[in-house]
């Protein structure tokens, strides 16, 4: 048996949306391969299969998430057979969209292999053309889940808990026709511990049992400090976790679980919605696990390239709202880009020599900084007599192109007084170029965290930050035609024009999607600390993810400490669980910057803590929209109430990958 630790479990790589669904990507973790006896493109075993993968999504749907299945001439060496399940922890939508996306990355990953075994975070997929799937229950454990939040474990207190209740689920489960139980038992005085054990239903109770009760026993092992964990093998599943968590496949016969009494309603409240978020983090740990991993985002990237390439998606697909592409803007130039942006008055293209002039051939002097993927350059253009600065994709890197190309096609159709202006781009000669007018002062995190010496940003300044940039994602979030994703929201894409008016810069993770629709790109983007931990786990992003990364600005603009530091006394806590926790005892003002020496409006401050709070809350159904945040920041509405202790979270955990 083969453990292996992964660190993102919905690891996998969205294709261009606009190629259509067939083109979703799903990769498995450590997948399963047979590699002798490979069948070839064209053969009849290859149209089977193809034919009995399209119609997986279907048959599950119609099936309660688990099928078994076959096609092909019965006893013939082309007869394929398949077999897939869906974890119970995880509702109707997320099984379609693993089924959706798992015969295409299986295909790439493991192509010309006849037997194969995949786990994903949602979905099983299994296909061979052995028959029938062999009834004996398969012990291998492609991945497990670690589940954590900022709530102090005893072990010993907790594996009294969970030990008689995942037994009593084993048995329960097996002796289920649905082969899955789910149910709940106490922790402490505050919580209960909930649990779900299930098996695929080709097993017969005693295999089922088997299965359900070696991955039982693997549990202390794996979980030691944790709130919860949950191990995906190919015939069974077990998870269990403090608080509960929704179980939408069957068993319908189980009744979703209730929540436990707790003292003082309104954090119970709080515990339920929390949970049923299912935020969990994945650690990776071993050096072997990591450098799979790496290897496999590795094969994504080149193969994905390889796809993109042979569906070119036209600049004008992308400039309704589709990914930008990669690989585009290379060295040839895009004639129908260039008809996009040449017409009307927006950015316009520069010439590379024009920009060579204005930063002395893109001297070291006229250098300002290192961005993630490139230099940024100050310039001089004497033709409109306008100081810029020049950001110099650095040559060769594939994230860089594709920044460029969401700078290219989303802010340049945008404009707001609190967003940095793009004057024109530049791509030609291998060069990618970007051209944003000048802000004189910086950054804001260069203000926020100056050292010792350096001026303190005195209050009423970083209260008209805080209003600026909540203008910016209202504006970006809601009132314009679509809603634009900035996903890397932070004190040093906030810009600082000469009056120290905000300008958030920086567009190159922003992706457009449709008002009220979430974005599915699943490869991690962000930075840590800013990063919605529900984001950092399931790798969706939507407007509530910015509207956290919003919180934690507030918390760092009023505090001014960064969101993740390690404190004198303790180990890593979030910015926003010491700020909740002043706000717990009524002491909120407590956290504000040292350095202000109390010289603000208080009341000022405690609503940008307040909102910050909200806008942080671990459970984006319990976050505000970005308007409401700016009605109470603008004092239009009156401050929300909180729970008294911060509800579950994850974020206490860095994850080794991010
Ligand atoms: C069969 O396919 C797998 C990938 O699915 C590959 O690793 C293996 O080398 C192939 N085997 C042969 C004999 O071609
Ligand atoms: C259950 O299935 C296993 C494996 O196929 C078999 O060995 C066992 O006899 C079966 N048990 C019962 C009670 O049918
Ligand atoms: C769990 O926590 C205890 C106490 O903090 C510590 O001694 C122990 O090493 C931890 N175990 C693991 C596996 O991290």
């Amino acid at each position: 048996v083969i453990l292996v630790l992964a660190v993102v479990a919905s690891l996998g790589v969205g294709a261009a949306a606009a190629v259509g669904k067939q083109d979703k990507f799903l990769a498995p973790v450590h997948p399963s391969c047979s590699t002798s006896g490979n069948y070839t493109d064209g053969s009849q075993f290859k149209k089977n299969l193809d034919e009995l993968l399209a119609a997986l999504p279907a048959a599950a749907s119609r099936n309660d998430g688990f099928y078994i299945g076959t096609v092909g001439d019965s006893g013939s060496p082309d007869q394929v057979f398949t077999l897939i399940m869906c974890y119970a922890d995880h509702d109707a939508a997320e099984c379609l969209e693993c089924l959706t996306g798992a015969p295409a990355g299986i295909m790439a990953l493991c192509p010309g292999s006849r037997d194969v075994r995949a786990a994903y975070d949602a979905c099983i997929l299994r296909y061979s053309p052995v028959s029938p799937f062999a009834s004996t229950a398969d012990l291998e454990i492609p991945f497990y889940v670690k589940y954590t939040a900022p709530i102090l474990v005893d072990p010993v207190a907790m594996a009294r808990a969970w030990l008689p209740l995942m037994a009593d689920l084993t048995g329960q489960a097996a002796g289920s026709l649905a082969r899955a139980a789910s149910g709940s038992t106490p922790y402490d005085a505050s919580w209960r511990v909930f649990g779900l054990a299930q098996c695929t239903r080709n097993l017969n109770a005693s295999e089922c049992s088997r299965c359900l009760s070696s991955l039982v026993g693997k549990l202390p092992e794996l979980f030691q400090n944790e709130t919860g964990g949950a191990v995906k093998a190919y015939s069974c599943y077990v998870h269990y976790q403090i608080g509960p968590f929704e179980i939408t496949l069957p068993p319908a016969s189980e009744p979703p679980p209730q929540s436990s009494p707790k003292p003082g309603g309104q954090s119970l409240q709080v515990w339920e919605a929390s949970s049923s978020s299912r935020t969990r983090l994945l650690i990776g740990s071993s050096i072997g696990t990591v450098s799979f991993l790496i290897i496999l985002v590795g094969v994504l990237v080149c193969l994905l390239v390889r796809r993109r390439q042979k569906h070119p998606i036209t600049a004008n697909k992308q400039a309704k709202g589709q990914e930008p592409e990669d690989g585009k803007f290379s060295d040839g130039d895009d004639p129908a880009m260039e008809d996009d942006f040449e017409k009307g008055t927006g950015p316009k293209r520069f010439r590379y020599v024009e920009l060579a002039i204005a930063t002395d051939n893109f001297s070291d002097e006229k250098k300002l900084g290192e961005g993630g993927f490139g230099s940024v350059y100050r310039g001089y253009l004497k033709e409109s007599n306008l100081e810029v600065a020049i950001k110099r994709v650095s040559k060769g890197s594939k994230q860089g192109k594709k920044e460029y190309a969401s700078e290219v096609t989303i802010i340049s159709r945008l404009r707001h007084r609190n967003l940095v202006q793009l004057i024109g781009w530049c791509h030609g000669g291998g060069e990618l170029l970007l051209v944003y007018e000048l802000m004189p002062k910086g950054s804001l995190d260069t203000h926020l965290y100056g050292g010792k010496n350096a001026a303190v940003l005195p209050w009423p300044v970083r209260h008209e930050i805080v209003l600026g940039l909540g203008s910016a994602l209202l504006y970006l979030n809601q009132e314009w035609e679509q809603c634009v994703l900035h996903r890397d929201i932070k004190p040093s894409n906030i810009m600082l024009d000469a009056s120290f008016a905000a300008k958030l810069g920086d567009f190159g993770l922003a992706r457009l999607v449709d008002h009220g629709r979430g974005s599915h790109t699943t490869v991690l983007a962000g930075t840590m600390g800013y990063m919605d931990p529900e984001c950092m786990t399931t790798g969706r992003t939507s407007a509530e993810s910015d509207v956290y990364s919003f919180g934690v600005v507030l918390l760092e603009i009023a505090c001014g400490r960064r969101p993740l530091a390690v404190a004198e006394e303790e180990q890593m806590a979030h910015l926003a669980q010491r700020v909740w926790a002043s706000y717990g005892v009524g002491r909120v003002l407590d956290a504000a910057d040292a350095r202000l020496e109390g010289e603000f409006d208080a009341e000022e401050v405690e609503r940008v803590m307040v909102v910050g709070l909200w806008c942080a809350h671990p459970d984006r159904s319990l976050r505000p929209s970005i308007r409401q945040a700016v009605g109470v920041l603008r004092r239009e509405q009156p401050l929300p109430t909180l729970p008294e202790r911060m509800p579950v979270a994850t974020f206490l955990y860095v994850p080794l990958l991010v």
